[in-house]
């Protein structure tokens, strides 16, 4: 068996989502859903960085942009942080600084704090069009005029930031070359349409890391390519390191591992799987291929990947080494592309959290489903 999920562990590390419960921040003030989608939005701010410029980075004016900030042409890395992040916090504090020290390239972190504050999970969701609309405007002024290359760019984007990745696509005049989701975030986004959701068709290449499936991250596979470090599920040394809420831990360990993979030698190698039910079962074969997970994954790579890690960095294991169990799944030929039930499976807490099926959800409806649902279970624990 590679499988070794046991239920005991699976609840574990669920415990603390309420990080994501939107009836949290439905009464309070400070909590807004933007009124206008006018780009630029003072909000939502572009940091540009270089090596030379790692502490002084530049503010970006999206309709006033200096091409000589863009001089000499180099790979551009655009970072999206996620809920309650702004531009130094996670995955910006650590893989900004990995991508500088790697190789000559710009990175922009973007900071759109004020957008998604704690503990307005709800109102974050819906503020995300406009982060995505504003940085779809950013890229388009940027490739129409010339400052830099279609090729060059590459978005990567953590837990919500993930998201508005997938939601950019939804304005550019030109599909991206890359994407990468970090964990995107699940609460709200179950039974969100392709336009809210980011998927494959989003970017020409989509790689996706899965952390945290059984809390904030995504289970279904969404990108080209989509890896489950330690089944997705619970990430090893989280239960130690944050004892009180270890899907936090789980949920962040997906920029972690993709902040290492920039320079780390061993590598983290995953072994391709029909899909994660059958991992589940046990039944992936040990003599599947194996392909790096990361930064430097081959983008030609289609299909779904399990790998696993160290509980403390550097996580990467290397190459998958294990014995040879064909003779016990040679009986399952399981076809990759009829995953139905995958597809529309996502493990959460119960039926408690309602779900955006659009963008433009009235709040207050969305507020009396909310305060309704919290009456009639006051007794239980968000679920
Ligand atoms: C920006 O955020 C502040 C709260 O920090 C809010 O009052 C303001 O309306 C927001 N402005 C826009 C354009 O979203
Ligand atoms: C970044 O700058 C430092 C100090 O000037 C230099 O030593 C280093 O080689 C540079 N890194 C890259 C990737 O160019």
């Amino acid at each position: 068996m590679t499988s070794n999920t046991n239920s005991s562990c699976l609840i574990s590390a669920t415990v603390g989502f309420s990080y994501a419960n939107p009836l949290v921040g439905l009464v309070d003030s400070a909590c807004f859903v933007v009124k206008s989608d006018e780009c630029p939005n003072q909000n939502v701010t572009f940091w540009l960085y270089s090596n030379a410029t790692r502490d002084a980075p530049v503010l970006l004016n999206p309709l006033d942009l200096n091409p000589w900030d863009f001089q000499p042409p180099r790979p551009l890395k655009i970072l999206l942080h996620g809920y309650t992040g702004y531009r130094d916090f996670a995955p910006n504090d650590y893989i900004r600084p990995a991508l500088l020290d790697n190789e000559d390239v710009y990175v922009i972190s973007i900071d759109y704090a004020p957008l998604v504050r704690a503990p307005c999970y709800i109102q974050a969701v819906q503020n995300l069009p406009v982060v995505a609309k504003c940085l779809a405007q950013l890229i388009n002024e940027l490739l129409s005029r010339g400052i830099v290359q279609h090729d060059a760019i590459h978005i990567i984007g953590f837990s919500l930031g993930g998201q508005v990745a997938g939601q950019t696509a939804n304005y550019l005049k030109r599909k991206l070359k890359r994407i990468t989701g970090l964990d995107p975030a699940k609460p709200l986004f179950i039974l969100g349409s392709d336009q809210r959701r980011l998927d494959a068709g989003d970017a020409e290449f989509v790689d996706v890391i899965h952390t945290d499936t059984l809390g904030r991250g995504m289970l279904r596979s969404m990108g080209h390519v989509d890896f489950y470090p330690n089944f997705g599920a619970l990430q090893p040394g989280c239960l130690e390191e944050l004892p009180n809420d270890p899907g936090s831990c789980n949920h962040e360990r997906a920029p972690r591992f993709y902040a290492e993979s920039i320079k780390s030698k061993l590598g983290f190698w995953g072994r391709q799987c029909s899909s994660w039910l059958i991992y589940l079962f046990g039944l992936c074969s040990t003599r599947a291929p194996q392909a790096l997970m990361g930064y430097h994954v081959s983008s030609e790579l289609l299909g779904v990947y399990f790998l696993k890690t160290h509980s403390k960095s550097p996580y990467a294991l290397g190459k998958q080494d294990e014995e040879d169990n064909t003779k016990y799944v040679a009986k399952f030929h399981l076809n990759s592309r009829h995953r139905e039930i995958e597809d529309d499976y996502e493990p959460q807490w119960g039926e408690t959290i309602p779900e955006l099926q659009s963008n433009d959800v009235e709040v207050n409806e969305l507020e009396r489903q909310l305060i309704y649902e919290e009456q009639e279970k006051l007794d239980e624990p968000l679920a």
